[in-house]
């Protein structure tokens, strides 16, 4: 099958606020999506409201770590992208790595958590887990897109 723009898989990703403050990690985040085939479909970079954060995340509301990654995705500017490419949505999650930064550093050290990863919560990124939440994250972050 041919992939073009208007028939590629899109998936929402964000760079974290840690990596949007920080000029250098940017520039090298962004460099390795481009070189990795995504296309950056839409970018926006703003601060993501307490509402926004919680809505988001609402399928983690109660766990311990809850509180803090509302407060942290909260904390500041981030990069919210629709990327598109093939298989766009399980080839962003393994650019990523895996979320917890112990097993990006030592099983996968190569992706994103693994060398921008700072702690569990300040994991670099975050991508969409499959095509119903990509579609309802987009709608979230995108509404004048979707
Ligand atoms: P989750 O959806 O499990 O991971 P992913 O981002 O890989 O889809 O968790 C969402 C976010 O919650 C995760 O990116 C960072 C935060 N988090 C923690 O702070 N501590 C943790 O132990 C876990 C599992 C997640
Ligand atoms: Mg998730």
């Amino acid at each position: 099958r041919k992939w073009n723009m208007s028939n590629a898989q899109q998936t929402l990703a964000i760079l974290k606020p840690h990596i949007v403050k920080n000029p250098f990690s940017l520039n090298q985040v962004k460099n390795i999506i481009l070189k990795s085939n995504f296309e950056i479909v839409c970018l926006k970079r703003k601060i993501i409201s307490i509402e926004e954060a919680e809505s988001f995340y609402s399928e983690h509301k109660g766990q311990f770590f809850y509180n803090r990654l509302v407060s942290f995705m909260t904390s500041g500017p981030s990069e919210l992208m629709v990327l598109a490419r093939e298989n766009a949505i399980q080839e962003w999650r393994l650019l990523m790595g895996p979320t917890k930064v112990f097993r990006a550093q030592f099983e996968n050290p190569c992706s994103l958590r693994g060398q921008f990863g700072l702690s569990d919560t300040r994991n670099a990124t975050h991508g969409s887990d499959s095509p119903e939440s990509a579609v309802k994250e987009i709608q979230l972050f995108f509404p004048e897109f979707s």
